[in-house]
């Protein structure tokens, strides 16, 4: 027996703010940021839209799309590093707001690589037979913690939701090996003080080697190889660092989900968000091979291969 997806969803804000409109407000522009970053434009949630909202939103339509009823959850993580408020947890709001009576709720930190480490703990649980179904939503309305009169961090970020629902798959399906890592080290380079503080350069550095090393050591601990993969999700942080996974990888562009340039940076959410969109384009099919993997603040990173 194996542990799957069964079920996703997505959510993202309807205002789109573009480079343009940012343009308007900082001493930046639409080339600069198209070219260092992929960025084109980002959702932005509204103030009556907080973190619990967004998860909501996204894990409903996973529920529905899974078949299945919010009080057949057990578990229920929530990847975020922007909950509504440090306690209660976005996950216990999300399991009050979906009915789902019989769930455990806690929150899970890991910036970026959250979900990773959301799809992991999921894992162990549903494998070990302890749980039948875990919901796992990543999570972010990082517009809040953006200081929009820094330049070197406002033009990346933006806020959405993907939800995935977990449970029993067949042998041979689902996650198939995962790597998890932090470097405690390095979380002078990328944390919250009030705003997001970041030193893009440390960071972009670190994205380039984990992103390449995790997406290989997962195929090696699955058995398989660089010529098994049929997409690649990367984290969309940007284009450049997402671009030296796939080429490490040796994969044609189309074999990359890229949602990078329509959302920005949605740290946790990145994922399961291109996920979603990825499925609904067709790309990725039955029995495909995926490779999915991601890098964060802490520093943590996260890289999963899994069988669809
Ligand atoms: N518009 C115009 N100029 C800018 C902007 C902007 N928005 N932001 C910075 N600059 C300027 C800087 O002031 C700097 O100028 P200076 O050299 O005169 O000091 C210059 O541009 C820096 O340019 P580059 O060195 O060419 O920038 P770089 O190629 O390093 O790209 C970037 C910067 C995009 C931040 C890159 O380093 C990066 O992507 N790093 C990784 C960031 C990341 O992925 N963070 C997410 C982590 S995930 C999480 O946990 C939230």
């Amino acid at each position: 027996m194996g542990a799957g997806v069964i079920g996703l969803g997505r959510y993202t804000p309807e205002k789109i703010v573009t480079n343009f409109d940012l343009e308007k407000i900082m001493d930046t522009s639409d080339e600069w940021i198209r070219s260092r970053s992929g960025i084109e434009e980002r959702r932005i949630a509204g103030k009556d839209m907080d973190t619990s909202h967004l998860a909501y939103e996204a894990a409903i339509k996973a529920l529905e799309n899974a078949n299945i009823s919010a009080e057949e959850i057990d578990l229920i993580l929530v990847a975020t590093v922007t909950p509504d408020q440090p306690f209660p947890s976005v996950a216990c709001m999300l399991q009050e707001k979906l009915g789902a009576k019989k769930a455990a709720a806690m929150d899970l930190s890991a910036a970026c690589a959250g979900f990773m480490y959301g799809m992991v703990t999921a894992k162990q649980f549903i494998e070990s037979g302890a749980y039948k179904y875990v919901l796992i939503v990543g999570v972010e309305k990082l517009s809040k913690i953006t200081n929009w009169e820094d330049r070197n961090t406002a033009v990346l970020f933006g806020d959405g939701a993907g939800a995935v629902i977990m449970g029993e798959v067949s042998k041979g399906r689902g996650v198939l090996s995962f790597e998890l890592g932090a470097d405690g080290s390095g979380g002078k380079y990328l944390y919250q003080d009030e705003y997001i503080m970041m030193n893009g350069r440390e960071v972009f550095k670190f994205a380039v080697r984990q992103m390449g090393e995790s997406s290989i050591n997962v195929l090696e601990k699955a058995g398989l190889s660089k010529e098994d993969v049929d997409f690649l999700i990367p984290h969309q942080a940007n284009i450049r660092i997402m671009e030296a996974a796939r080429q490490r990888l040796e994969l044609p562009e189309e074999k990359m989900s890229k949602t990078v340039h329509k959302y920005g940076n949605t740290s946790a959410a990145s994922i399961p968000i291109s996920m979603v969109e990825e499925l609904e384009a067709g790309k990725i099919k039955d029995d495909d091979l995926i490779v999915m993997v991601g890098f964060g603040g802490g520093l943590t990173w996260g890289a999963i291969a899994l069988r669809w």
